[in-house]
Order: structure tokens, then sequence, then C-alpha cells
């Protein structure tokens, strides 16, 4: 009889063994398969009943004729929610660690920005002394546009920091530490009063495009766009060309449509943008490990799992 196995994958090698070794066996342990390759995975999934993956290839689910559950080392799982992916599959994503890595790159955007680090370092190289007072965060408002764990986790810092914090959510439903929450339908109105907004939304089929050219044309000509959530959440041609005629102050992105952002991207040559490659919530072994291990004791046991993805949601 073939043991029941589990198949780790992340395309980073390290990182796949690293994740692997993590993993608290139960009694008796199940089979590891340890792959950073779609090569080195292919011989592995028909058998694979577990899989613990990043950015698995979605040419092999179809191949994975034994799998019923899909631990997620990240927290966006559009990925994985495929047609390819049997229905029988669960899947269950990462929450709750996150947040905190999200907010300090937000605010710390927010800070590069109104502490004018750009100019002081450029006076600097050239020995210029000339005193230029900061911005202030505090009474600024920033408009966090999904308030799941991540996004409450950025309100709370920005709130520390004295910001006013408006939210956008499906349900409009009051958020603690928010000062006024709006339904989706009602976006403009929480744009129309932002300096900053922050995109925090998982990709579903009602996210995508959720800012586009009217969305853009609501926020203030001084306002700076972040995207720390998927590149197609934003229009991209609408957001470049908001950008090249200055109709918004700048955006700093961490996500785009296509990873790595091609070198011939124009996005690379507009000066008030800011790139990041997608590492603003940077998924570590360590953090993700004890999620896996008490989602392996549940899923053997029987029991509900943490995180569970709703596969007709998408998230
Ligand atoms: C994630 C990510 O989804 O890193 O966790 O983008």
């Amino acid at each position: 009889m073939t043991r029941r196995s589990i198949l780790v994958y992340h395309p980073k090698p390290g990182e796949a063994q690293a994740y692997a070794r993590l993993i608290k066996q139960p009694k008796p342990p199940l089979e590891v398969a340890v792959c950073a390759t779609p090569a080195e995975a292919l011989p592995h999934t028909a058998d694979a009943e577990i899989l613990y993956a990043w950015n698995f290839p979605r040419a092999l689910l179809p191949r994975a004729a034994k799998l019923r559950w899909v631990q997620n080392m990240g927290a966006g799982v559009e990925r994985l929610i495929l047609p390819e992916l049997p229905q029988r599959v669960r899947v269950t994503r990462v929450a709750g660690i996150f947040g905190p890595w999200m907010a300090e790159y937000v605010l710390g955007w927010c800070l590069w920005l109104t502490q004018r680090t750009e100019l002081f370092r450029a006076q600097q190289r050239e020995r210029r002394w000339r005193p230029a007072d900061p911005l202030r965060l505090h009474g600024a408002t920033l408009c966090v546009i999904g308030l799941g764990d991540i996004g409450r986790a950025i309100a709370g810092a920005a709130r520390a920091f004295g910001m006013r914090v408006v939210g956008v959510t499906r349900s409009g439903r009051k958020v603690a530490g928010v000062g006024r929450v709006h339904q989706t339908r009602d976006i403009q109105k929480a744009l129309a009063v932002a300096d900053f907004v922050a995109l925090t939304v998982p990709l579903t089929d009602t996210t995508r495009g959720l800012i586009g050219a009217p969305e853009l044309a609501f926020m203030r000509p001084s306002a700076w766009l972040i995207n720390i959530a998927r590149g197609p959440v934003v229009d991209e041609a609408a957001l470049l060309e908001a950008l090249r005629v200055h109709r918004l102050g700048g955006a700093v992105l961490d996500v785009f449509n296509e990873e790595p952002l091609p070198q011939d991207h124009p996005l690379w040559k507009l000066d008030n943008v800011v790139i990041t490659p997608h590492i603003s919530g940077p998924s570590t072994p360590g953090e993700i490990a004890p999620i896996f291990n008490d989602n392996l004791r549940r899923y053997l046991g029987g029991r509900a799992l943490r995180y569970e993805v709703d596969r007709a949601r998408g998230y």
C-alpha cells in the first residue's frame, strides 16, 4: 500500500526544503516529496494527497488524482482556484501574519513621501543645506480598500500616526478603528477624500479592474495609490495614463499584471512611481509552518480547517 503523501512545492529549492523541514509529522509519518520545478513535481503529483505550495504549476493540477487538500503558502489563492483544480479539493490560505509586514510597507512608503526622503538624500549627495519642512501624516487620510486582517493592520498602524482612516468593503459594515466604511458601489466617496489609497483586496472576478479610469479620476491630484493586492485589481493602462499626465500624485506598486515586470515596461520610466518586486508581505517558512501544522492535525483528525477558502467566492 502506498503511504499518504504531502507534496511540498516552492520555486526556490532552499525554501521548499525549509518548509518541508518544519513539518511536524504525525504518527505514522506521511511521505514527503520536496520539489522546486515542474519536472521534479511531475512524478509525485498523481500520488499527493496534500499539496503545500507556492505557485504550483497550473499544468500539473489535472494530474493530481488523489489530491484532497491544498495549503497555499500565501494569502492570495487566485492561482489555485482554477477550473483545473477538482471541486473535491479543499484549499486553505495563510491569514493573520502578513498584516504587520504590509502595514510597515504602506506606512514606510507614506513616510518616504512625507519626510521628503528623496529630496534630502539628493541634497546630501551634493552637500547642499536647504531646509524644507516635512509634510505630515498626522491628519492625512488613508483609504484602505479591503478590510480583512491585512487591511485592518494597516488601518491600525495609520491611526497610530494620527491619520484618518476610511475604508471600502463589499458590505460597508463598520470596522473598529476605521472612521467610515463605504460599500464598494460608493468607492468614489472614499477615494475622493484620501491622500493615500492602499489596495488589499483579493483578486476575484469582482475585484479585477476595480480601480479603472473613473475611480482614478475621483482621486485627489496629489494622492498616491499603493497597490499591495494584485496587479489586475488596477486597470494598468488607465493608471499609466493618470500617472503620465500627473492626474495622480503617484503610485507605489508592489504587484503587477506580469511579474517580473518586463524590462521594457513603461512603468519603469515614470518618476512618480515606486516599483518593488512583490515583497510587501513575504511568506516565510517559520511563520507559515504553525498554520500548516495545525491544519495538518485538523485534516488528519477530520476537523474544520483554518482559513479555508470559499471556492465560489474566490477567497
Ligand atoms: C500572497 C503574496 O498572496 O505574497 O501571500 O502575494
